[in-house]
């Protein structure tokens, strides 16, 4: 046959599979926005809102998820790290395709007067958690739809303990999630407008470590300092030292940051306390920065509390477990969803997101498979949906509900058309 034959079967098949994509995806779409389908989902979302629940104490949210899922007809695997749950429809078998939501909210008085305002004082969901669970469930009820046609498996993954917990990494160690090919985890973010979504291939979330010092020393009068070992003269001197590891040591080109949030000590002026504690966290853009940052503070603190003739111990957290790994962003797997995304939304409204030092717990599924995460804009500044994350004002325009429901199905069914078709040739 001649080479233009297959040119011309090539371009077909191309064709054909382009505009079957085009064609969910503005099914999918249409559905997610239809009248009925939204009001269900936002009441998902804001009953969620009004009772916002931390980390590994997501009883009530998980609950509201199996109560959704159980009417929708699909199984699931719970409990999946203590309040976690694991749904799962299609044909049980490979390829598999997940797709991640986080449940916790934060330990914050939300300061929005609106009519779903959180009913918990001093917990909100201020993180947008709330409407993942929320999105997740509108995928979930999209696939549903879908389920004889999947060629594999969609496995949806609620996970507690996003803020801190590692609360992916203890849903890895149950197992249930070690036959996975591809994960896709969407977080809504005010820097995008509603209706856009963005995201970058690579490394595009920083690792991120947390350290806890306490120096020790030997209390006394403030006014016999010479009978004392001054454990904040100590603490003073290691902060301005470890101002230094990045400035002096980090190549500047490096991505990285030590910063030191708390100081605990001292009750009185005039009296030296015996210990103080001081912490904070540190952050790199790759595993080497990481453990060089994590050597150099204990070095730091401990040396520099021994010239004043103090100790220090300096705890980094490694059974929570911490540092988490830098968030990178499998390429193909981006390009894949962000293909979805333009079909879904247009070009103009897929955009490329800036790297920043925030970091993610997703990023333990990055260690482990082809993972990729995208977000979803909420900005809307008639809406006051302009406000950073874990703001007490923090607020969503409930229209990126539907994107993000979208956005999941289209990508799952998707991933699966490319992917399983090859195991049936
Ligand atoms: C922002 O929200 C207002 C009020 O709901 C709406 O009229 C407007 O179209 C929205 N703007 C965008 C860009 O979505």
């Amino acid at each position: 046959m001649g080479l233009l034959f297959w040119l011309v079967v090539l371009s077909s098949l191309l064709y054909h599979g382009s505009s079957e994509l085009e064609s969910l995806s503005r099914e999918l779409m249409d559905s997610a926005r239809e009248a009925g389908f939204f009001k269900w989902m936002i009441g998902a979302r804001r009953r969620i809102h009004e009772y916002p629940e931390l980390g590994f104490e997501e009883h009530r949210t998980s609950q509201r998820i199996r109560t959704e899922l159980d009417s929708l007809g699909i199984d699931y695997k719970w409990p999946v790290a203590k309040t976690g749950v694991v749904a799962s429809i299609g044909s049980g078998s490979k390829p598999v395709f997940a797709l991640r939501a986080d449940m916790d909210a934060l330990p914050l008085q939300e300061l929005v007067e609106w009519e779903h305002k959180s009913k918990v004082d001093g917990k909100m969901h201020a993180c947008g958690h709330d409407s993942h669970v929320a999105m997740l469930l509108g995928a979930a009820k999209l696939l549903q739809g879908k389920k004889d046609l999947l060629k594999g498996t969609v496995k949806l993954v609620f996970q507690p303990g996003e803020e801190g917990y590692a609360g992916a990494y203890h849903m890895l160690k149950d197992g249930i999630l070690d036959d996975i090919d591809a994960i896709l985890s969407i977080h809504v973010l005010p820097s995008v407008p509603s209706g856009a979504i963005a995201s970058r291939p690579g490394p595009i979330l920083a690792g991120v470590g947390l350290f806890a010092a306490t120096i020790k020393g030997k209390g006394g009068h403030g006014a016999a300092p010479h009978e004392t070992r001054d454990p904040i003269l100590a603490a003073a001197l290691a902060i301005l030292s470890l101002q230094q590891i990045v400035s002096r040591e980090t190549d500047p080109l490096q991505a990285s940051v030590v910063t030191v949030g708390y100081v605990k000590g001292g009750a009185t002026g005039n009296v030296i306390p015996e210990s103080l504690t001081l912490g904070g966290t540190y952050r790199s853009l790759s595993s080497e920065g990481l453990s060089y940052l994590q050597k150099r503070i204990e070095e730091v603190i401990e040396q520099q509390a021994l010239v004043h003739r103090c100790s220090a111990v300096v705890d980094f957290m490694e059974e929570k477990p911490m540092p988490h790994p830098v968030m990178v962003n499998d390429e193909s797997l981006y390009e894949h969803v962000k293909s979805v995304g333009e079909v879904l939304l247009g070009e103009d409204n897929v955009q490329l997101l800036p790297l920043t030092m925030g970091a993610e717990d997703f990023s333990f599924f990055s260690q482990r498979t082809a993972a990729a995460i995208f977000a979803i804009g909420i900005r809307n500044e008639t809406l006051k949906s302009d406000q950073h994350l874990h703001s007490p004002y923090f607020f969503i325009d409930e229209k990126a509900l539907s994107v993000g429901a979208a956005l999941n199905a289209a990508a799952a069914i998707s991933y699966l058309d490319k992917h399983g078709s090859k195991t049936e040739m």
